[in-house]
């Protein structure tokens, strides 16, 4: 099962991501965690490991990863084989975090180097090729917006997280994201983030209450963790009844 993290700029997918990573690796699911935002840089660290080598460098950059997604040999793509396993990815570009595998896609590493289109790209064909075993979860931490949904990189997904934060632009946003979701065929569900009593009426508001999986409490020790660049190891309840929506929808 491939699960996409979406959302406006720090709402919180990043955290999300990671915290859902470390739970479902607790229930006993073997977690490809996969770093598809190609500015920030900061997920290695809330799972307390190095950067792997980053999978569009490892190819020889942009412009190395055009010309072998065009080579074709008699077999297809050169690139990366239809069908292809979570154990087929280079080990090089695998940080590993007990069960976990994080898989960095690609970052914008200089000035006036072009768009990151070809990094979309890169994550829409590792997704559509990757073939998920009975027992293993790939999510997706992606870049703030919507751009990689219009890119189409949720294609080869099977669900989507919004992720939402106390503001009016969140809520605007998440909506976007159910239009574009509905058409796309792909299940959608929202996650209220950064929530207390003064915010969560106004929140609420805003969505239908079936499609909102869980509330995650403002916290503390959340954001002074990131503040200090430290590993999150916080275990919050409130994440299981996103693993259950998981498990669920991999029954179905
Ligand atoms: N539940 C929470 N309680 C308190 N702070 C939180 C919570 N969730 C996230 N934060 C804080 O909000 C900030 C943004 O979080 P995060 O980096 O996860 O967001 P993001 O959506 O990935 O951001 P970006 O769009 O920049 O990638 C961080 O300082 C983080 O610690
Ligand atoms: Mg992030």
């Amino acid at each position: 099962m491939k699960v996409i993290i979406c959302g406006k700029g720090g709402s919180g997918k990043s955290t999300i991501s990671a915290l859902i990573a470390k739970a479902l690796d607790t229930h006993g699911f073997n977690v490809l965690l996969i770093d598809a935002d190609e500015s920030n840089t900061g997920l290695h660290r809330l799972m307390g490991v190095s950067q792997p080598v980053i999978l569009m460098d490892s190819l020889g950059g942009k412009k190395g990863f055009k010309q072998k997604l065009n080579r074709v040999s008699p077999f297809g793509s050169e690139l990366f084989k239809q069908g292809m396993k979570i154990d087929d990815i280079s080990e090089e570009c695998i940080s590993r975090s007990n069960g976990i595998r994080l898989l960095v896609i690609g970052k914008i590493h200089t000035s006036g180097e072009g768009c990151a289109c070809p990094m979309g790209l890169l994550s829409k064909t590792v997704l559509s090729k990757l073939d998920i075993g009975d027992n293993e979860v790939v999510i997706i931490d992606t870049e703030a917006g919507i751009e990689h949904l219009g890119r189409g990189v949720d294609a080869g997904c099977d669900l989507i997280i919004g992720v939402v934060d106390p503001s009016f632009e969140s809520f605007m946003l998440a909506k976007k994201m159910q239009e574009m979701a509905g058409k796309a065929e792909i299940e959608i569900v929202f996650v209220l983030n950064k929530v207390d009593d003064t915010v969560e009426a106004a929140m609420t508001k805003h969505f239908d209450p079936e499609k909102v999986i869980t509330r995650i409490p403002n916290s503390n020790t959340i954001f002074m963790n990131s503040l200090e660049g430290k590993e999150l190891k916080t275990d919050l309840p409130e994440i299981n009844p996103i693993c259950e929506q998981i498990e669920k929808f991999k029954k179905i």
